[in-house]
């Protein structure tokens, strides 16, 4: 079985909705409240402890059926039986995506080239839980025979955006350990690291599915000098461990077979933190709450498989993406976390939605002609209000975004909770119905300025509304809300790539980059290999290296 290939903008609901645009384009959010009667409850979605309100979106009831006609028309139903069932629907790459077996209960059943692959997860998932479960009780010791203090996590995109999003998401219920990570191959990332640790109580977690990449395999390699400038060779085997699918590599980088925590290729890196590449997660919140996590993405993944679509989350969320991204032609979406705890949120989702979506040629191997992946970007609030939300508010662009709050706090503080949350609603509120001429009028005829002056003003401080936002409201920020929210936009992306048909689980944007690299590298190691280059990059490797 394959994916089917139709092309979206070929259906009949693709042309109903380009007809329905130019009846709706124009229409203001605070009309559409008034022409449907309880459109806020009608379009709001609550599920377990999610309170999901779109119905501050630029659509009608007609506008939703139309969404619902083309996720039928492009057979999403279909595509979601091969996306569980185990289907190669990563053709490009002739591979199963299956995080969602990663995250299924002890009993499900999912066949990879015939075998059930579940007891070989839980197999796993019992070795993070033995090994962080020692680790966090001290009785995993360091070479010195001191309890571990410590953890750094050596990986990049992938194999350290999930766990380093989670970690942080989670520190309220983080343990002891304090967690590192060390990512880009800037020497200044891994100094600044080693830095701050004790080589005696410190574990190394070396996270690469192919064991290949350089970045990693560079940190891996000073880490380990820097290390053995501390300890005999043989603390290795108490001091580094690794999660990859490259069993071999990672015995020849010197890492003892008991150390090694595989994953597998039905894994894409970005949908990976479910897997061993969580180790670093485990360790810092302990195994029952990164189990926790795990469960609550499985619960996600029910909804999204069972519910129907005009009930469905991801479902909503995907077809509201592409209403903007492909009929208003809104370039980015926003994500605003009302909790600085989700500081990493928006850049972890920027690998998922971009790296998935980002592409141009469509699952028949020919160049498209309408748009695919949104520009993802959001940094947390209130922070957020206080940089870029002037444009958001009165700039040209149109830029859905998703409001993302809890109802409770973790830290117990009513007084900061309500302030925050005041501001939530109230930029929400803001964005939707602005502010019009005559309140601004009104507002400054209660100042002292001249009526001259008052004229000059008004236009300046005039809010257009109709800026739409979701809002996704959760009861409190838990390792298993957590995992419903990312299992949500993982969806998101899945919905979006079969209705634009593409393949979202490969990867290649980022292959050519690194090839040049490479052979730059060379050069850059050595004046006398010559490479052909065009002039500007020419200069430029030349200038560098007269004045490095
Ligand atoms: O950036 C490209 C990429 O292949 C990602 O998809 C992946 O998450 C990352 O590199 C790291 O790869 P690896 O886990 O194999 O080191």
């Amino acid at each position: 079985m394959a994916l089917k290939t139709i092309n979206p903008t070929s259906t009949k609901a693709w042309s109903k909705l380009q007809a329905h645009f130019k009846t709706i384009e124009n229409t203001h959010l605070k009309d559409l409240f008034t022409q449907h009667e309880n459109r806020a409850s009608e379009m709001t979605i609550q599920w377990e402890d999610f309170y999901f309100d779109y119905s501050k979106h630029r659509v009608s009831k007609e506008t939703l059926n139309l969404l619902l006609e083309l996720a039928d028309e492009v057979d999403l139903k279909d595509a979601m039986h091969q996306y569980f069932g185990g289907e190669v629907i990563n053709a490009t790459e002739g591979r199963e995506v299956l995080h969602t077996a990663l995250r299924s209960p002890k009993d499900a059943e999912v066949i990879v080239d015939g075998e059930n692959v579940i007891p070989e997860v839980y197999q796993v998932k019992e070795k993070i839980k033995d090994f962080s479960d020692k680790v966090c009780n001290g009785t995993f010791k360091s070479y010195t025979d001191q309890p571990f203090t410590d953890v750094v996590n050596i990986g990049i995109g992938g194999s350290d955006l999930g766990p380093a999003m989670v970690v942080e998401a989670l520190s309220f219920y983080s343990n002891h350990l304090k967690t590192h990570f060390v990512s880009n191959v800037d020497g200044d990332h891994v100094n600044e690291v080693v830095k701050n640790i004790n080589p005696e109580t410190t574990l190394f977690v070396i996270v690469s599915k192919t064991f290949t990449t350089q970045e990693t395999l560079s940190n891996a390699n000073t880490i380990r000098e820097w290390f053995l400038k501390h300890a005999p060779e043989t603390a290795i085997s108490k001091h580094f461990v690794a999660v990859s699918t490259n069993i071999e590599k990672v015995k020849d980088f010197g890492i003892d077979e008991n150390n090694i925590f595989p994953m597998w290729n039905w894994v894409g890196g970005r949908f990976s933190l479910w897997s061993a590449v969580g180790l670093s997660i485990s360790l810092a919140v302990g195994f029952d709450n990164f189990e926790s996590l795990l469960n609550g993405a499985h619960k996600m993944d029910e909804h999204f498989k069972t519910e129907a679509f005009e009930k469905n989350i991801p479902v909503i969320t995907a077809l509201l993406s592409v209403w903007y991204n492909n009929f208003f032609n809104a370039e980015t979406e926003a994500i605003i976390p009302y909790s600085q705890y989700l500081n990493q949120f928006a850049t972890y989702l920027q690998q998922g939605i971009m790296e998935s979506n980002g592409k141009s040629v469509d699952r028949n191997g020919d160049k498209i002609n309408y748009q695919t992946g949104t520009i993802i970007w959001g940094e947390p609030g209130t922070n957020s209000q206080h940089a870029f939300f002037q444009l958001i508010h009165q700039g040209t662009k149109l830029i859905p975004a998703d409001f993302i709050g809890f109802t409770e706090s973790l830290h117990g503080n009513k007084d900061h909770q309500d302030k925050l949350m005041s501001s939530f609603f109230a930029q929400t509120e803001a964005l939707m119905n602005g502010k019009s001429n005559d309140t601004v009028v009104e507002e400054l005829k209660d100042s002292s300025i001249s009526e001259a002056h008052m004229k000059f003003l008004a236009p300046f401080k005039i809010f257009d509304g109709n800026k739409p936002t979701t809002t996704i409201l959760i009861k409190k920020l838990t390792p298993e809300s957590l995992g419903k929210l990312i299992a949500m936009y993982e969806h998101k992306i899945f919905v979006q790539g079969i209705i634009w048909n593409i393949f979202s689980y490969d990867q290649f944007g980022v292959e050519l980059g690194k090839q040049l690299a490479n052979t730059i590298l060379k050069e850059l190691k050595d004046p006398n290999v010559i490479n052909n280059h065009d002039d500007s990059t020419q200069n430029l490797i030349k200038y560098y290296q007269s004045k490095a």
